[in-house]
């Protein structure tokens, strides 16, 4: 097998492809075939040791991840050899082949490819966290998303349509806000070229959003969190602008608005039934139609340090798919 090693987590420049013995399943684990698997923002922040997960070095970065069983280990009932599986291990998936907890992987329905199935159950499943769990979001009501064109981004427009909720995305270019009218959003705001809370208000009649998604930060929470309507709901995703932002609270106390943080793989950890009853209605919504998760780009897998460059470029519109051939 080969496999992307991080012995040093100073950054993506510091990873090795290299080759290894393949491994044999311990008891409970299963050894996975490699199909395809995503690169998420967190993937990033974790090989340079700033995510709140830090695994002991040398690991194989990738959380996010789907392919064939290829054996099991004792103990083993729910899977066989050939079983297609999504794979949630928070590592392991930037390789040929792995060896995962069988509690850490999902059989996969007929039909879903192995390219949706490796971008899907991590952005889809915060996103149906945040909207329908956290933010309890209804038919009708307006969502501001931040970041649209990204992966969570990309995700929270379609839950958001699914649930019939009307979306203004915003995004930093014309480019990705294209995209975002693509995939169902109402209506657009480039913060790279307009003020945010100027057209959000346009855009409102002065009334602004029901909910903000925001996973970038930085700078643009102020005036998302100024823009927002009554009984409004703020949800705290990522910081992917860098810094972490701070809010006067008057502010929450005069428009009766909710910060809310969203924190999914806690939630998976925490409240396991819930978190699969989200991802089973993910699962109907894919099969419907009503969600699909926008691949920007497929690599194979020996070229992982340019999808890592292009997420730290901030050019990733949807998500990176790595592959094995
Ligand atoms: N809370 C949770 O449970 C949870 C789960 C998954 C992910 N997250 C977090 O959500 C955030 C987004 O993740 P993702 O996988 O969707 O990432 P992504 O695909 O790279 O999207 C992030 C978006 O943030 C915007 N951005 C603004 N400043 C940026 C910068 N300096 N560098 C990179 N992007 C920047 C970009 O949009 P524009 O160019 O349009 O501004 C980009 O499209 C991350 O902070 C991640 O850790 C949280």
């Amino acid at each position: 097998m080969h496999a992307w090693i991080c012995d040093n987590p100073v950054g993506p420049e510091a990873l090795r492809w290299v080759e290894l013995p393949t491994p044999v399943p311990a008891a409970g684990e299963v050894l996975l075939a490699i199909r395809a698997a995503s690169l998420n923002f967190p993937d990033l922040l974790t090989v340079q040791n700033k995510y709140q997960y830090k695994p002991t070095p040398p690991f194989v970065p990738g959380a996010e991840f789907a392919g064939v069983v290829e054996q099991v280990g004792t103990g083993v009932s729910a899977f066989k050899p050939g079983d297609p599986v999504a794979a949630l291990a928070g590592i392991g998936g930037f390789a040929t082949h792995a060896t995962v907890r069988a509690d850490k992987l999902l059989p996969l329905p007929s039909g879903f490819a192995f390219e949706h199935a490796a971008a899907f159950a991590l952005t889809y499943g915060t996103s149906h966290h945040a909207l329908v769990d956290r933010a309890a979001l209804k038919a009708g009501e307006t969502v501001l998303v931040l970041g649209a064109a990204g992966g969570v981004g990309t995700s929270a427009i379609q839950v958001a349509k699914a649930i019939g909720a009307r979306v203004i995305a915003a995004a930093s270019s014309d480019e990705k806000c294209a995209l975002c009218l693509s995939i169902g959003a109402d209506a657009t705001i480039n913060y790279g070229s307009t003020n945010l809370r100027e057209t959000v208000k346009t855009l409102t009649e002065g009334r602004g959003p029901d909910v903000v998604y925001d996973p970038v930060g930085g700078d643009l929470a102020e005036p998302a969190f100024r823009s927002m309507a009554w009984r409004g709901r703020y949800l705290v995703i990522g910081f992917a602008a860098g810094n972490v932002p701070s809010l006067p609270l008057n502010l929450p106390l005069l428009k009766g608005t909710s910060i809310v943080g969203v924190f999914w793989g806690e939630f998976v950890r925490r409240e396991p039934k819930a978190s699969a009853a989200g991802l089973a209605q993910l699962s109907q919504w894919y099969a419907q139609g009503l969600i699909k998760p926008v691949i920007d780009l497929q690599l194979p897998m020996d070229r992982l340090p340019e999808a890592f460059a292009r997420m730290a470029a901030r050019k990733v519109m949807g998500k990176v798919v790595m592959t094995n051939g």
